[in-house]
């Protein structure tokens, strides 16, 4: 199925809720659609591939084609000892595929349980929550070059994956569209509880087991998260700042409680954005229909008919006094476009 309009209203399409316009729009169910649609007509030189549109904030109207790969499918596509390979279509909704996964006794992404979005993207900004990231469990990206309109399958190495990073938001940017991912499952769940609210939550139910896990970050993740259908939201506005261990350091002797977390790499540390935006004062913080969550101050929200451009005001502010208090520049997770 294909579907093609100009001057489209996107606010549907983007959890923010905002009201933008795009200049043409095309939507796919299937590969071969796109590549056949390529084959036929250049694209202008704007180009955006909209996924669940979770992870987005719109400054202003969008003056060129989204493209909008709505590829269904949750498919076996091989088995060996340990593990399951299944293929999920871009379109499908991530937390449909984490509940397949749990149902079926498949570990690996039930601590990335309710997080919003689709398959497509969660191989785009490499999402993650409670310790695993979807790069832990990518086996390989299936997805079409715009220019050529041909096919291009990466490894996980090939995606060069980082925190909420990957070549799709760098080399690959605007230049190739994820039509569907494979991801490794095992068949034997090593559970993943380092997280220490999610380990009280999940010993609170009983047994360890994937559903429980499941059920457990569901918990939490409601207690604390805005639901983007009642509420306009993008999850955490920045990411989490890395810094070398002294400035880590000097800052924990400086504050009490400050939290700090390790990365790979043993040199860097991972900062906590939300503990520094709430230091400044921001929880619950609002400016117009711009705000600030009340329970987590790395979410910026709309109360209604803020525009992009307000949010980005807001976020703007916070980052100016987040540097001012604590030295530390945030950059935001969100894309801005
Ligand atoms: N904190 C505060 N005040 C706040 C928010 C947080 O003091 O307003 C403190 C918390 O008490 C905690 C620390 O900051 O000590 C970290 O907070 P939390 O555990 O809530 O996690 P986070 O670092 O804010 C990250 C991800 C989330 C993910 C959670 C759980 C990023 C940018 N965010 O948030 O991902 O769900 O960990 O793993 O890495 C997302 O990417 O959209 C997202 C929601």
């Amino acid at each position: 199925m294909i579907f093609y309009k100009e001057n489209i209203n996107l606010k549907s399409y983007n959890s923010f809720g905002l009201e933008v316009i795009a200049k043409s729009f095309f939507e796919f169910t299937e590969k071969e659609d796109l590549m056949e649609y390529l084959s036929k007509k250049a694209l202008p030189d704007k180009v955006l591939i909209l996924g669940g549109g979770s992870n987005l904030l719109f400054t202003s109207n969008f003056d060129g084609e989204i493209l909008y790969p709505n590829i269904p499918g949750i498919g076996l596509v091989n088995e060996d000892r340990n593990f399951i390979y299944i293929e999920a279509g871009a379109g499908v909704k991530w937390d449909d595929l984490v509940n397949f996964a749990v149902r079926y006794e498949l570990g690996g992404l039930e601590n990335l349980s309710s997080i919003p979005g689709n398959v497509g993207a969660s191989s785009v900004q490499n999402i993650g929550a409670y310790g695993k990231e979807a790069k832990d469990c990518i086996h390989l990206v299936k997805g079409v070059d715009i220019e050529t309109g041909r096919e291009i399958i990466l490894s996980n190495e090939e995606c060069c994956f980082g925190y909420r990073d990957s070549i799709f938001k760098n080399e690959l940017k605007g230049k190739m569209v994820v039509t569907s991912v494979i991801y490794k499952l095992e068949k034997f769940p090593e559970f993943n509880l380092e997280y220490g609210a999610l380990k009280n939550e999940v010993e609170k139910m009983g047994a360890v087991t994937l559903s429980n896990i499941r059920q457990a970050v569901i918990q939490i993740r409601d207690s604390k998260l805005p639901d983007p259908a009642k509420l306009g939201n993008a999850g955490s506005f920045f990411k989490n700042p890395v810094v070398s261990t002294e400035v880590a350091g000097k800052l924990q002797k400086q504050y009490e409680r400050f939290p700090l977390y390790e990365t790979s790499q043993p040199d860097q540390m991972k900062l906590a954005a939300g503990w520094l935006i709430d230091q400044c004062g921001w929880k619950g913080y609002r400016e117009g229909d711009a705000g600030v969550h009340k329970d987590q101050a790395l979410v910026l929200v709309n109360y209604g008919k803020a525009t992009g451009s307000e949010i980005l005001q807001l976020a703007e502010k916070i980052k100016k006094s987040v540097f001012e208090k604590f030295g530390v520049e945030l950059e935001p997770e969100v894309n801005v476009v």
